[in-house]
């Protein structure tokens, strides 16, 4: 079997922490427990590219037991762990092709390696498969029933593509599910990525004055959890109806270019690009820490900061000193990537058990549907949805009340009004 990892030998710390994931993973394992009995996805292969984490490796492994043929490579050159990748090489028989700090060039080229399976099915996360299949690899695509996808950011880049009419096979939004976005990017984002910037650096957050770039759903999580933390929280937004909210749940609100005036801490989390730019180095307090938590590193403008920069230098691991020409320091960290993984270990496993529930039924809904799907961008039905929720709220013992009739027939019903 082809792979290219970092160690081999760190196969049984990997294993630890995958059966430590597993256990919050309690609707994820339901549904493989079935699966393996039923091998719905016999025969079938799978190109896959997330960040690769344990709770990425109970997806594969349930993906495996399923009866798919699965390769994986990281969805982002700074997320892997390295002992998990050989962990699924070494007990699992599963291709992995990701080593944590890998070049761009080497990250295409593990891409390209989990496309040489010649997928039936891609599992993107932003969408990099997508886009390689579609501008490099037209061939391969003739093969392929369908695709998921994982994150707001690649969403919206199959959803421009569907638009221009440049997509080829349908996808679904795993992203758009409920159980997904609610959890993972709001719960899941706001805590990891808080842990992301305490690890790489050990600051204190009480007291300090910490911006959050976008209200979207990650940029709620983390606001929500620097408050928590003791933070002054100023929150930035392009869109008004959002920054209202933020303003109405308590929160500053200004332009960006006065935030970093205060700024102690700037953390973005937009899927937009050059948020943190030229303009707002230029006001940006002394010894102030960015970073970012949106898919990709261009919401920190890094070639503006190294043009009025003298030097950058690393003073802790993911901690880098820009040191500008008119002597102040600003601080970067995880190079302007993803934070929450690039410097911590990315979401718990409890969230991304509903997010991971949701990429092993869309795999499961792209084959059964897969007469009838066109080239879109698909959200899975309700019932999948509310489905998850259930599971998860069980294994968290929690019941909750059903509709009787009589309330069903009221709901449903427009002639009873005023009493
Ligand atoms: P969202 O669409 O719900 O929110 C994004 C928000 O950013 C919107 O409210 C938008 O108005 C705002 N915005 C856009 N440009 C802006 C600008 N220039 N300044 C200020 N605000 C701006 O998206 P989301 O689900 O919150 O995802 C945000 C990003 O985080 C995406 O890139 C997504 O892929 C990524 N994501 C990361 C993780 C993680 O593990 N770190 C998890 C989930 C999603
Ligand atoms: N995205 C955010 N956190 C993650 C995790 N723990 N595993 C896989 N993808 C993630």
């Amino acid at each position: 079997m082809k792979y290219d990892i970092k160690d081999i030998k760190l196969a049984s710390a990997g294993e630890t922490r995958i059966k430590w994931a597993e256990l919050d993973m309690p609707v994820l394992l339901g549904i493989s427990n079935d699966f393996k009995k039923t091998k719905p996805f016999k025969g079938i292969n799978i190109s896959a590219c997330l960040h690769v984490t344990a709770e990425t490796a109970n997806l594969m492994i349930a993906l495996k037991n399923a009866g798919a043929n699965v390769a994986l490579c990281a969805s982002n050159p700074y997320s892997t762990q390295d002992d998990v990748a050989a962990a699924l090489v070494k007990n699992y028989n599963i291709p992995v092709y990701a080593i944590k700090g890998e070049s761009n060039e080497v990250y295409f080229s593990h891409l390209n390696a989990v496309l040489d399976i010649k997928p039936d099915i891609t599992m993107d996360d932003g969408a990099d498969l997508v886009g390689e299949l579609h501008t490099k690899r037209k061939n391969d695509i003739k093969k392929i029933i369908g695709g998921t996808e994982e994150t707001t950011t690649g969403v919206t880049r199959l959803k421009s593509m569907e638009k221009e009419g440049a997509l080829l096979f349908p996808i679904v939004a795993v992203n758009d599910s409920m159980t997904k976005h609610f959890f993972d990017n709001r719960y899941g984002t706001g805590q990891s990525t808080l842990d992301g910037i305490i690890r790489a650096t050990n600051k204190l957050i009480a007291g300090s004055v910490f911006v959050v770039a976008g209200y979207g759903w990650c940029g709620k999580g983390l606001a929500m959890r620097a408050r928590g933390m003791g933070a002054n929280v100023i929150v930035t937004e392009i869109d008004p109806v959002k920054a209202l909210e933020a303003f109405m749940d308590g929160f500053h609100v200004m332009k960006m270019t006065d935030a970093a005036k205060k700024a102690d801490f700037i953390c973005t989390v937009t899927g937009n690009i050059n948020v943190v730019g030229a303009d707002v180095f230029k006001t940006m307090k002394n010894g102030c820490i960015i970073s970012n938590s949106g898919h990709f590193d261009v919401e920190i403008d890094l070639v503006a900061l190294a043009k009025i920069s003298k030097n950058k230098k690393t003073l802790r691991d993911s901690v880098e000193a820009y040191n500008l020409k008119d002597g102040r320091t600003i601080f970067v960290l995880a190079g302007g990537r993803l934070v929450n993984l690039g410097s911590a270990e990315g979401h718990p496993a409890s969230v991304m058990d509903m997010s991971f529930a949701n990429q092993i039924l869309a795999v499961d809904f792209v084959l059964k549907n897969r007469k009838k799907l066109k080239n879109s961008v698909y959200v899975l039905p309700e019932v999948l949805d509310n489905k998850i929720a259930m599971l998860k709220l069980k294994s968290f013992d929690v019941s909750i009340d059903k509709l009787t009739d009589r309330q069903k027939e009221y709901i449903s019903g427009w002639q009873e009004g005023t009493k």
